[in-house]
């Protein structure tokens, strides 16, 4: 039977980036992780966590791709590219962007995957949900087992 998803409480901001901080040093090469949720859910604060962490650099600037759709990380352990497919018009224009050699070379972190549906198999999906009534969210975690493998590895709450 598949892992159910991990679910974790994120009641500030700093929970969320104190996340995406746990989750950095898992990742490597190959890897897709999907950052769903709704309009500042927080996705970006996540990726621009995860991405300080593997630059080392907690001050990196790490902008919102929102109009580049993509913006690429060379100062980091391993290559990541942030995408943001919000604005995408199409699956061939996920191709321009290079998705394929980002994942090819190194991590790929995307907000809005439901614009590309089909694309991100084998990826980690991460998603955002508000917690109700106030501030904070609520994350779920969900992959293959192999995901939950390496998940198992790192503590996350
Ligand atoms: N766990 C949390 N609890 C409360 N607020 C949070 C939490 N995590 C992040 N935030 C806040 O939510 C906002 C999220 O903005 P962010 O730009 O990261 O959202 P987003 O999901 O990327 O939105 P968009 O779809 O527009 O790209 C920020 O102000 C951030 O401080
Ligand atoms: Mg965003």
């Amino acid at each position: 039977m598949p892992a159910p998803p991990i679910t974790i409480d994120l009641p500030d901001e700093a929970a969320t980036i104190a996340l995406a901080e746990a989750l950095a040093p898992l990742l490597r090469a190959g890897d897709i992780v999907t950052l769903s949720g709704l309009i500042g859910a927080g996705k970006t604060t996540f990726a621009r966590a995860l991405i300080r962490t593997l630059a080392g650099d907690r001050a990196l600037e790490v902008p919102s791709p929102t109009f580049t759709l993509v913006q690429p990380y060379g100062e980091t352990s391993i290559p990541v590219a942030h995408f943001d497919l919000y604005r995408l018009a199409d699956g061939v224009e996920l191709d321009e962007l290079g998705f394929d050699d980002a994942v090819a070379e190194g991590v790929a972190l995307v907000e809005w995957p439901e614009r590309a549906p089909g694309r991100f198999r084998g990826a980690l999906a991460v998603s955002l949900v508000p917690a109700g009534a106030g501030a904070g969210r609520i994350a779920t975690l969900d992959g293959d087992a192999s995901w939950h493998e390496r998940l198992a590895t790192t503590v996350l709450r």
